[in-house]
């Protein structure tokens, strides 16, 4: 009996000691869980604010441009089922053509430039070009993206933005 009234009386002690040591504060408020995100609100981890960048920038620039559109080039003279309207585009006429075309493609991807060569309608007048070419130069500047081993999403989206010129290009719409 006296050793349990001794055990009492020590452990109201530790009690009391615990709570001077304590100054009688309540015990720390356990924090708060962390917020989960709503999968709307779910990023992919890279920064919040950091603004997509533009396809231009995703081509490498300017010179990214103009070596597809070098590429390009090369492709469509060896092609045959469009070689033939390109045979007239020699020496300072193709130069022409290929910086209006580095130009053209520069401003529609979102570059600093501006193009300023013929609206579509009037660069193909008279030239008869069908569906089958229009898909034959398209094609051609395809591989030319694949030879540069440009991804797969910017070849989509800078084909996406040309198809939009079909209707102006294409003026024999029967093939
Ligand atoms: C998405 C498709 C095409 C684009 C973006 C495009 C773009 C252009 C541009 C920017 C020019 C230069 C215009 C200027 O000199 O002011 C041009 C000229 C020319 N294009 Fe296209 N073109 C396309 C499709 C085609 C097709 C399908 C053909 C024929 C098969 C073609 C044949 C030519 C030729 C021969 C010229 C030179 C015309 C000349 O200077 O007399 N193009 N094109």
């Amino acid at each position: 009996m006296r050793t349990r009234l001794a055990a009492l009386a020590s452990l109201s002690a530790a009690a009391l000691m615990f709570a001077i040591a304590c100054g009688g504060k309540k015990p720390p408020v356990a924090p708060e869980p962390p917020v989960t995100e709503t999968l709307s609100d779910a990023g992919d981890g890279d920064s919040v604010d950091a603004a997509p960048r533009a396809l231009f920038e995703r081509l490498g620039g300017k010179d990214g441009i103009a070596q597809v559109v070098d590429a390009f080039i090369k492709n469509v003279q060896a092609d045959s089922r469009v070689s033939r309207p390109f045979a007239k585009v020699k020496g300072e006429h193709m130069k022409r053509f290929h910086d209006m075309l580095v130009d053209q493609l520069c401003e529609l991807t979102g570059g600093p430039c501006t193009y300023q060569g013929k609206d579509m309608k009037s660069a193909h007048k008279g030239m008869r070009v069908t569906n089958k070419q229009f898909d034959a130069v398209v094609e051609d500047l395809q591989a030319a993206m694949s030879e540069l081993k440009v991804p797969d999403q910017e070849q989509t989206e800078l084909v996406n933005q040309l198809s939009q010129m079909r209707e102006d290009i294409v003026g024999d719409k029967r093939k």
